[in-house]
């Protein structure tokens, strides 16, 4: 005799097997905050894009990570840089957020920013910065997961820019 309850075969039913658009969907169901991540390339030019992976993965040693696909242009430079700068947007910043994930030459014309204490840049009023020494790379699926040594970290007051469901969003409180 089945123990399953009505609920549980609802539920049963609701659960479908995965495809592209359904797992897409699925985790924008997942809020995140909005970062900003940057690098130097070998010429001392900054580069950056727009990520929403990041996670911190360990406090001792501090650890985060950050999802990258590989057909991105700017990766080549995380490969060959052995530092890149996490920068959390402010919930005034959706505009970088645009800025860094849509298609430039230099996106940084027009950004305010300065190079932290490794070179990498940091833009100005954002909520915190983390820069990070690349201590691990490997590839999972189309992605390339870096994982990053925080060396320097710094935070302000203030509300984050908050992505659910494929839109911009802000903390109501
Ligand atoms: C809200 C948001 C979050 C994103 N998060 C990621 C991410 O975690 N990893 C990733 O590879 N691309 C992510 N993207 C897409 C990249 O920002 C975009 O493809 C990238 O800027 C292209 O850069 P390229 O010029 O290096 O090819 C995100 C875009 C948006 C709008």
């Amino acid at each position: 005799m089945s123990s399953k309850t009505a609920r549980g075969q609802a539920e049963e039913d609701w659960l479908l097997p995965v495809d592209p658009s359904l797992y897409r969907r699925t985790c924008a169901r997942f809020t995140t905050g909005i970062t900003v991540v940057t690098v130097l390339d070998q010429n001392g030019h900054p580069h950056g894009m727009t990520v929403n992976s990041f996670s911190s993965v360990s406090l001792e040693p501090p650890l985060v990570l950050v999802s990258i696909d590989l057909r991105n242009a700017i990766m080549g430079h995380f490969i060959s840089s052995s530092w890149f700068a996490i920068n959390i947007l402010a919930e005034h910043q959706e505009c970088l957020s645009r800025t860094f994930s849509s298609p430039s030459e230099n996106r940084f014309v027009g950004v305010d920013w300065y190079p932290g204490p490794s070179g990498t840049p940091l833009l100005e009023g954002v909520l915190a910065h983390l820069e990070c020494s690349v201590v691990q790379k490997f590839e999972a699926g189309d992605h390339t997961v870096l994982i990053g040594e925080v060396r320097r970290a710094g935070f302000r007051e203030g509300k984050p820019l908050v992505y659910f469901n494929s839109s911009y969003r802000s903390l109501a409180e």
